[in-house]
């Protein structure tokens, strides 16, 4: 079916309804029109919308498409940016996803990330006996991101430099003075990590980035700090989700009794119901860069398509009752499949699925040990709405705790 062929949404422009609709816009759509697929236009470009498995396995498997120009460029600027491995296409894509592999997946990142994290919040959240999960947790992952990627403490502890990293996941969905002053901000912190990259120990993972080679040659610094920061700030990103795990815990707080003496697989089904249901990435988009033929969509050259995740992950065929937080769902990231797709689907190593789901788990798992076994806190009076029209939506509140205290102190 050609894209002319397609149900549209029969808006002249449907920005403003993105804007409004938020997560919402794609899967609403669907089910208002009774398709997995639209037509509309945004931001004066004609666009395809998917939701659902036909839409993940266009992006995430087949050929003939490319991420490039297929983000505004606000969006890109704050997240991937030019250059990065999500740009590339092909070999070239492999062979520089094979470093975010090795230095995310292979070795012990995970691990020290979440070993570094847990001693840093711990303290933290006890120093100061009451918290903003969010401005917390985000703030503590960047000094733990930099110190595991080999910065010293003039980078790990330049809080202007944290907040920068918070910045630009969180504002990377909005427009106005506030994007700007992050992208501004976002310059700094490149001129200061190229700074830093000489005198960065052996082996430490930013210096492997630095050195990775190409065509025989290392990254040009540009790209290098472009790919340093994509190790930085989606780790930093992490904080979102361990907001949302808390206020998991605040409105079902049996949850923490549950939780406090649980395993690992137990903590971490708890993890990934708690990424299916929150809304974090809303889609993915891509061009086509010749004709593409697939199940059925016949897509031009130039294409814009965009593949729904959050409607994906709340998808009623494969999530029975999708509102209900249900960790016995036995979701996981190690079995990929079409559904369950909050990071992006198919397989990392080939195509652009994230690489960083170990590393996101590990810090999650670390934070519910946190929450639910080594301290006590309450509630404070506070909004845990989370509005579905701000995106990377959030807590209303961040999660307010008050009252926090070691729980071996009170014994
Ligand atoms: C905070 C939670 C995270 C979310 C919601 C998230 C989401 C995503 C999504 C949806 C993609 C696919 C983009 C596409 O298909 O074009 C992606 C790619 C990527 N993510 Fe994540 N991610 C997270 C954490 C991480 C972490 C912890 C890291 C590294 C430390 C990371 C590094 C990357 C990189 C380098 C890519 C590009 C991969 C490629 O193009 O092949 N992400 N992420």
């Amino acid at each position: 079916m050609r894209p002319g062929a397609l149900p549209s949404d029969g808006a002249p422009d449907a920005t403003l309804a993105l804007l409004r609709e938020g997560y919402r816009f794609i899967p609403d759509r669907c089910m208002r029109l009774g398709t997995d697929a639209f037509r509309t236009r945004l931001m004066g470009r004609k666009a395809v919308c998917l939701t659902g498995g036909r839409g993940i396995r266009l992006l995430y498997g087949a050929d003939g498409l490319t991420r490039r120009g297929a983000m505004p460029p606000t969006v890109l600027r704050l997240l991937q940016d030019k250059g990065s491995v999500q740009q590339l296409d092909g070999a070239a894509h492999r062979h520089r996803k094979a470093l975010f592999m090795a230095v995310l997946v292979e070795e012990d990142a995970a691990e020290r990330l979440a070993e570094a994290f847990g001693r840093v919040w711990t303290a933290r959240l006890c120093d100061e006996g009451e918290a903003n999960v969010l401005a917390e947790a985000s703030d503590t992952l960047a000094q733990v991101a930099c110190e595991w990627a080999g910065f010293d403490q003039s980078i790990s502890g330049d809080a202007a430099l944290r907040k920068a990293l918070v910045e630009m996941s969180a504002r990377a969905g909005s427009v106005g003075p506030g994007t700007m002053a992050a992208l501004l901000r976002r310059r700094r912190v490149e001129r200061q990590l190229a700074r830093a990259l000489p005198g960065l120990p052996e082996g430490c993972p930013a210096r492997r980035v630095a050195t990775f080679e190409e065509d025989g040659a290392p990254l040009a610094t540009k790209t290098a700090v472009v790919e340093i920061l994509n190790l930085l700030r989606p780790i930093v990103a992490v904080g979102r989700y361990i907001a949302f795990l808390a206020r998991t815990l605040a409105v079902e707080p049996e949850w923490q009794q549950t939780l406090s003496c649980a395993d690992r697989v137990d903590i971490e089904q708890f993890c990934e119901e708690v990424r299916r249901q929150s809304p974090f990435f809303p889609m993915v988009g891509a061009m086509t860069t010749r004709k593409v033929s697939h199940e059925g969509l016949d897509l031009p050259s130039g294409q814009w398509v965009l593949a729904d995740l959050w409607g994906t992950l709340q998808s009623q065929e494969a999530f029975p009752l999708p509102n209900q937080f249900h960790p016995g769902r036995q979701l996981s990231w190690r079995h990929p499949n079409e559904d369950f797709v909050p990071q992006g689907g198919g397989d990392a190593a080939t195509t652009h699925r994230c690489p960083g789901e170990r590393v996101t788990l590990a810090l999650m798992t670390a934070a519910v040990r946190i929450l639910c076994g080594r301290l006590s806190w309450d509630l404070p009076e506070q909004n845990l709405d989370v509005a579905l029209n701000r995106m990377p939506a959030a807590p209303e509140s961040g999660v307010l705790l008050s009252g926090i205290r070691r729980l071996d102190a009170l014994s």
